[in-house]
């Protein structure tokens, strides 16, 4: 399935399984993709399906057939569309892929899509068998300052790259512990039965690490020219769940003394069969900053960071004080010898000078005219829309897909790797090859764009949507 490219598909007919936080969004999006139909809905509960059959009406989107019940989701798959996205909760990742993949749909599966390395097999077994697409929904590769590094780093300017960091470090305590509601809005949602606490009560290592990963693994080549050989995963024990419990919930029937197996601060380290070094970072209950990190060395240069100060200056165009930047994360680069003068040390971009290269590195995707919408349809700050608009484009076109089953098995079986890694000391931990050598031979991800007038956008006649979460 490496390069695979399935027949081309005038219109992309897709199946959205899971309306929680994160489903409707998806909904939104895809269906203001033109040649891209929304043509079914699916949920546990008829409320979640209702809320987004209204929406396709009132955005004046043909509706969509309604599927209700935890196996409704299997006649969705029987169904006559092309693609399945699966927003359900982590348990029916790998169930649902299978089953859209053995009834001839492509499916595109959150993160992370899987959690074992026998649950990974199966999906890359499933893919090859079926020919059909095995997709995971990883935004944060499509990010904008993902795509400048991504720019960067094809473009040579960072010369051979030797070592790449990221990290999923956020404080999801709040939302962990919260009591489930039935319509999820900003200021009511939790998680049915607290399906995400409760896999963290019972797991150790890094179980969420696509997101600083992801992006890694394009710049670095990952499963085209290099692979992952081994890993050694080392995590701090369990304070701030379980502090956050004590202070929070006094008096709680569980809450106030819950134990979570799961340290909060996991590093992991992954060798390549290359010789390069990956570290990434799994922390989702210490009070502290969002970060992915997001950080690749080379032999000519470096880049570092996931915002732009600028977007955090006021209407004026003043920068926030240091203190907020430093929240903000900040956005640093420094490559080609030749690009700063001075100190090359010390030299790093400030706020105008990273802004210039911002501009001048820009990845295609994030251009003007693209940015525009993928700001206006939204999901974390476009980086989500930009995503399907990509895979959807492809599909139209019968392109290959920016990332692949195996892509997504070998960032997926890390979750048990490390874990296995944590338990043990830390000792280094053997990452099975799902390419089966294919990765020698498979080309590196180009640079790749969308055609927006060849899929017939009207790039002037977008609606802001503010009406789904962007979680
Ligand atoms: N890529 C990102 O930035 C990002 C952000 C948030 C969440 N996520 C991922 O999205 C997924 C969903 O997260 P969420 O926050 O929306 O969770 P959620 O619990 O709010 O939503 C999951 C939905 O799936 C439904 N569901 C569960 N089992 C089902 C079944 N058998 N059939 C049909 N529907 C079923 C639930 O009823 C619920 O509505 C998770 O995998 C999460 O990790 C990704």
């Amino acid at each position: 399935m490496q390069g695979f490219a399935a027949p081309a598909l005038k219109k992309v007919r897709v199946g959205c399984i899971g309306l929680g936080m994160r489903g409707p969004g998806a909904v939104h999006r895809l269906a203001n993709i033109p040649g891209v139909e929304v043509v079914a809905l699916c949920d546990i509960y008829k409320e979640r399906v209702d809320a987004q059959q209204a929406w396709l009406k009132k955005n004046g989107k043909p509706p969509a057939r309604e599927y209700i019940g935890p196996e409704a989701y299997k006649a969705l798959c029987e169904s006559d569309l092309d693609a399945v996205y699966n927003a359900t909760s982590w348990e029916m990742h790998v169930p649902i892929a299978l089953y859209a993949m053995e009834h001839g749909k492509h499916v595109f599966v959150e993160v992370p899509s899987a959690f074992t390395v026998e649950e990974c097999w199966a999906l890359v077994e499933a893919s090859e068998r079926t020919r059909c697409h095995c997709m995971q929904l990883e935004n944060c590769c499509y990010g904008e300052a993902e795509m400048l590094a991504l720019n960067l780093c094809r473009k040579g300017l960072l010369g051979e790259l030797v070592h790449g960091e990221g990290a999923y470090i956020h404080d999801l305590r709040d939302l962990c512990y919260a009591d489930w509601a039935p319509k999820p809005t900003k200021d009511k949602y939790g998680y049915a039965s607290f399906w995400r606490l409760k896999h963290n009560v019972k797991h150790k290592g890094n179980q969420y690490d696509t997101h600083g990963l992801g992006p890694v693994c394009e710049y670095m080549n990952i499963n085209r020219g290099d692979r992952f050989d081994y890993l050694v995963s080392l995590e701090s024990d369990q304070f701030n769940y379980e502090f956050y419990g004590r202070s929070k919930f006094k008096g709680h029937a569980w809450k106030e003394n819950l134990k979570v197996a799961m340290g909060d601060m996991n590093t992991m380290l992954i060798k390549t069969a290359n010789g390069k070094s990956i570290m990434v970072q799994h922390d989702v209950s210490s009070p502290r900053p969002y970060s992915r990190i997001n950080r690749v060395t080379g032999t000519m240069g470096a880049f570092e960071g996931i915002t732009f100060l600028s977007d955090y200056a006021d209407a004026k165009g003043n920068l926030p004080e240091a203190k907020d930047v430093l929240c903000a994360g900040g956005c640093h680069c420094r490559f080609g010898w030749g690009e700063k003068p001075g100190d090359p040390v010390h030299g790093y971009f400030d706020a105008k000078e990273s802004d210039e290269m911002r501009e001048k590195y820009r990845h295609p995707l994030w251009r003007p005219e693209i940015s525009k919408v993928a700001k206006a349809i939204g999901g974390h700050g476009g980086m989500d829309f930009i995503m399907d608009l990509r895979w959807c484009y492809c599909l139209q076109n019968g392109l290959p897909l920016d990332t692949d089953v195996y892509d997504l098995a070998s960032w997926c079986c890390l979750a048990e790797l490390s874990e296995r890694s944590v338990r043990n000391r830390s000792c280094s931990v053997d990452i099975p090859d799902f390419t089966k050598g294919g990765w020698k031979t498979a080309k590196p991800l180009d640079i790749v764009d969308v055609d927006l007038k060849k899929m017939g956008f009207d790039v002037n006649n977008i609606k802001k949507d503010n009406s789904a979460l962007s979680v």
